[in-house]
């Protein structure tokens, strides 16, 4: 069987700018197609069975044992530019730490399985975990239905992309109560995505409430030179001033509020955009937190839009409460890795869906440079051999016949 290092180093190529060192995967796109026949390709050489939802969702089984199966794993879809480890560690150390199960001679009571989610980033659909919520039925399927991507792909076109040129009629997107039926945990391992972690391994305690909101901003397209400012209906400057509250607010009520990503319309130098899309990112300790610190920013936002004679728009496009993860399963966790630091995380997780229909729980591995979601993300060999471990003994207790 191949190393961790092996393993590692058979997926790490795949999807990642050499120039930049970021990640580009999005669901359902070459490089992403690419980890799931690599996902197949390791299940088989394990003579592991590969099952798909009707999501796009991959298990492979190791299908020994009865009863209900412990499940890990996690993603491989990416942030545009994202690091290496955020998704696709836990998909590789899930198949290291069989072989350590393998290779001790362990026969499980109980069926073990690896997942990777679809979709977990919401890259290219704009709605986080999507590929979970589906599963768990945390998402209508008929709305994730018809999302779309930056080019007007709905998700209903793209999720057949990984069936060949006949895909069958039969499958149906959204929640499958008898797949959930068969599992019994779900255990995610992930690179830490902060700096927290001091040891190699930590166990997640929560996940804090997140969510992402849309912000329309609909101004008049105008000549950037002979428009007099008094008649300007400038879109980009409620956008702006989004920016500014958002950490403003953030600052103010304990939370973390982000605008990373935006599309102003059309996009000329020498034109003052007819139209901008920005979407925000908050993050907070507690629901009321989040809440009060969006409701700031709309109320700011609205006032320079009307200031600027500009149309302002905010939606919600996915919210996650707080995440309190199962506490007898945390427990056992962190016996049987004899002591290990539980801490909260900012960042969601598939884990972090399914705790609403499973009990779930995460191992954390050390992330020295504590950053995530850029090329930067790291862990080293010896920290990822520790979280191998540490899963490997965390599945030999679940899965103990
Ligand atoms: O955005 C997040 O928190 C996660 O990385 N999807
Ligand atoms: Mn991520
Ligand atoms: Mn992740």
């Amino acid at each position: 069987m191949a190393t961790f290092a092996e393993l590692w180093e058979s997926l790490l190529p795949i999807g990642r700018d050499d120039g930049t060192g970021g990640y580009f995967r999005q669901s359902w796109t070459e490089p992403e197609l690419r980890c799931r026949a690599w996902f197949t390709d390791q299940a088989e050489r394990r003579g592991m069975a590969v099952e798909r939802d009707g999501n796009g969702n991959l298990f492979a089984w190791w299908a020994e044992g009865k009863g209900q199966a412990v499940l890990t794993g996690s993603h491989f879809d990416s942030v545009p530019g994202g690091g290496a480890y955020d998704g696709p560690l836990g998909i590789v150390s899930a198949f290291a730490a069989v072989d350590v199960l393998r290779a001790e001679g362990f026969r499980p009571g109980h069926p073990i399985g690896v997942a990777a989610f679809v979709e977990e980033e919401g890259a290219r659909f704009g709605v986080s975990c999507l590929g979970s919520r589906l599963l768990a039925g945390e998402i209508d399927p008929d709305r994730a239905a018809g999302l779309t991507d930056a080019e007007g792909t709905t998700f209903a076109e793209a999720v057949s992309g990984d069936l060949g040129p006949e895909p069958p009629e039969d499958y149906r997107i959204g929640r499958d109560d008898d797949l959930l039926g068969r599992i019994g945990s779900f255990v995610e391992l992930h690179v830490e995505q902060g700096r927290a972690l001091d040891v190699p391994v930590g166990v997640a305690g929560a996940i804090w409430p997140h969510g992402r909101w849309r912000m329309d901003f609909a101004g008049r397209g105008d000549h950037a030179g002979s428009t007099r400012l008094e008649d300007r209906h400038d879109p980009m400057q409620p956008f702006a001033h989004a920016v500014i509250a958002a950490r403003e607010a953030a600052e103010r009520h304990g939370a973390r509020a982000t605008v990373g990503r935006v599309r102003a319309l059309p996009g000329g130098t020498n034109v003052i955009a007819s139209q901008v899309t920005a979407w925000l990112d908050a993050r907070g300790p507690g629901d009321e937190v989040v809440r009060a610190t969006v409701a700031e920013i709309r109320e700011r936002v609205s006032l320079a839009a009307a200031f600027h004679g500009v149309d302002f728009g905010l939606s919600a496009e996915s919210y996650t409460s707080l995440v309190d993860f199962d506490a007898d399963l945390r427990k056992r966790i962190v016996a049987a890795l004899g002591g290990a630091p539980v801490l909260p995380t900012a960042a969601g997780h598939d884990a972090g869906i399914l705790a609403a229909r499973l009990p779930t729980a995460m191992l954390f591995v050390r992330n020295p440079t504590g950053v995530s979601h850029a090329p930067e993300e790291h862990a080293t060999e010896a920290d990822c051999l520790a979280g191998v471990a540490a899963l490997a003994a965390v599945l030999r207790d679940l899965a103990a016949p």
